[in-house]
């Protein structure tokens, strides 16, 4: 059986995740999304839990697809919940260089798991979690960014 793991912040869950997500999840026979719980970033707009239960909600159809949390090295969680493949989405040729190097150094701390690269859809090439946020924050449309339920959570967040 192969199990796969699909690290990352989350906050919140854009429609490039999402469809990394799907296509993931035909290729694999488990796939776990897993959301790092990061103590030295305090400036997240969702807590884990929300962004857990986002993604709870956006892959409720996808039966192979299972959400956690993790801290410390996303390797030595790869390794407890025995997955042999990291998945990652790649964007531009920007995302070449950062990701190519946590591929690295994560197949130098556990020689066991493989980084899978999957390159995004067009329509996504250009989204980020960070962008979503800013053009929320200054009152932009986000309806084509964020899978539906996700844009009322993210503009609740700045009515506040
Ligand atoms: O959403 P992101 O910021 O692209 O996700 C980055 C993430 C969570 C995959 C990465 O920061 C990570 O794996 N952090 C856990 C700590 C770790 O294992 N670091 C070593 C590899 S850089």
């Amino acid at each position: 059986m192969l199990k796969a793991i699909y690290p990352g912040s989350f906050d919140p869950v854009t429609n490039g995740h999402l469809d990394i997500i799907v296509r993931a999840s035909k290729l694999v026979d488990r796939l776990v999304v897993a959301v790092l719980e990061n103590p030295s970033k305090t400036s997240s707009l969702f807590t884990v839990d929300e962004r857990k239960e986002h993604l709870k909600i956006v892959t409720k159809h996808l039966k192979n697809v299972e959400i956690q949390s993790f801290n410390g090295l996303m390797v030595d969680f790869a390794n407890k919940i025995n997955a042999k493949v990291v998945i990652r989405g790649l964007r531009a040729v920007t995302d070449f260089e950062s990701e190519f190097q946590m591929a690295l150094i994560n197949k130098s701390l556990n020689s066991e798991v493989e980084t899978f690269f999957i390159s995004t859809s067009v329509e996504h090439l250009y989204l980020s979690s960070s962008m979503v946020k800013e053009i929320a924050m200054f009152g932009g449309n986000i309806d084509t960014m964020v899978p539906f339920p996700i844009k009322d959570f993210v503009l609740e967040k700045y009515k506040k």
